[in-house]
């Protein structure tokens, strides 16, 4: 078993991505084709948001949102310490420095007061993660940074499609605060056949900006008006994502089934703690994952390893524990209790649109059988 099924979801649409795939290779348009405009407008369509503005990758994404923000050298950036690298990576690589909150241990995602409790006249920006496809807490989160003056940049690689109830309004993750980046890195979400990013804001002099520096920093061919990057989404990729985009909804709506059945089979199961699912946020469990005791989470992984079922630690090591960090920190961020004790504890279940049911129940099976 694969933990996800891309060639299956793949051969589902096949015709529809091999014509969609065909047209750009007889365009000869391979660079900022047509698809890639589309693509953008069809993505700011479903997200109801203004711009969308996009890049190479997920990471680029990140690097371009805190560049176009003119953020100074030193700068600080507040982020969570429990996620892939590349929030922390995209702020070290501009010369700011990274300083974690630590996480909620219940949502995974940073924690609006311990947040507040770290922003000092150097904070440029909070970047909150929206982890394993569940939004952060946004209502508190904007509220803080437009009390303290501060950019809000989401990082919504695994939450595309995640919503958040804010008030009476429903808005999709990543279009709340001032930037949302996000990825399409092929087990996303909404994932295209390689590397894949986007940006995503209201503000047209962001999302201006935004395009000059992913474009070697130029608005007119051969006139440069400051230091950029090459950073294109591929006319392919962006045919691809055309295609699958109005797939999104099924994909997540998919997911969320899965979720449920894993919910409905361990609730039984005193030892495994299902994901948190807060009323106001639509998690679309990009990841599943589950909380077990420390003593017993690798002897899980190995069970069900010896029963054909691959399953993840997402992550074994907290940013402020990995090495490159190191020279970046301040003391403030060299100790974060709550995500150390989730590295020790959090196991990723498949989920995948290509699952069907049958399979889900007989992974949770398993992980309730590894209990008995
Ligand atoms: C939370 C998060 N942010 C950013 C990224 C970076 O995306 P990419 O791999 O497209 O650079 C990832 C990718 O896995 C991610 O999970």
């Amino acid at each position: 078993m694969h933990i996800v099924d891309l060639q299956n979801q793949y051969y589902k649409i096949k015709d529809k991505i091999d014509a969609a795939v065909a047209d750009v290779i007889n365009s000869g348009a391979y660079i900022n084709g047509k698809a890639v405009n589309d693509f953008c407008d069809n993505l700011s369509c479903y997200l109801r948001s203004s711009y969308v503005v996009p890049c190479g990758n997920g990471t680029d994404a990140l690097m371009l949102a805190l560049m176009a923000l003119e953020l100074k050298p030193g700068d600080e950036v507040i982020t969570s310490p429990f996620s892939f690298a590349a929030s922390a990576e995209a702020i070290s690589f501009l010369g700011l420095k990274p300083v974690f909150a630590d996480i909620n241990p219940h949502t995974f995602n940073i924690d609006a007061e311990a947040v507040e409790e770290l922003i000092t006249p150097k904070t440029a920006a909070i970047m909150p993660v929206h982890l394993f496809g569940l939004p952060s807490d946004m209502e508190k989160l904007v509220k803080l940074a437009k009390k303290r003056s501060i950019y809000l940049i989401e990082d919504v690689a695994q939450a595309l499609g995640a919503k958040c109830k804010i008030g009476n309004k429903i808005q999709f993750a990543g279009t709340i605060g001032d930037i949302g980046c996000t990825s399409f890195f092929p087990s996303k979400n909404l994932g295209c056949f390689g590397d894949g990013g986007a940006c995503i804001t209201e503000n047209p002099d962001i999302a201006e900006t935004i395009k000059i520096i992913a474009s070697h920093g130029s608005s007119k061919k051969y006139l440069h008006s400051r230091i950029g990057v090459n950073s294109r989404l591929d006319t392919l990729q962006a045919a691809v994502l055309n295609v699958k985009l109005p797939y999104l909804d099924d994909y997540i709506e998919k997911r969320r089934r899965q979720a449920n059945i894993y919910n409905n089979i361990l609730k039984g199961c005193d030892y495994v703690v299902t994901p948190y699912q807060p009323d106001n946020l639509y998690h679309t469990y990009n990841q599943y994952t589950i909380k077990v005791d420390v003593s017993k989470r690798d002897m899980l992984k190995d069970h069900l390893a010896s029963k054909g079922i691959p399953s993840r630690i997402y992550y074994p090591l907290s940013l402020n524990r990995q090495p490159a960090y190191k020279n970046f920190i301040d003391k403030r961020s060299f100790n974060m209790p709550v995500a150390e004790e989730m590295c020790k504890r959090v196991l990723s279940l498949p989920v995948d649109t290509e699952k069907s049911d049958e399979v889900i129940e007989f992974i949770a099976n398993e992980v309730v059988n590894f209990f008995n």
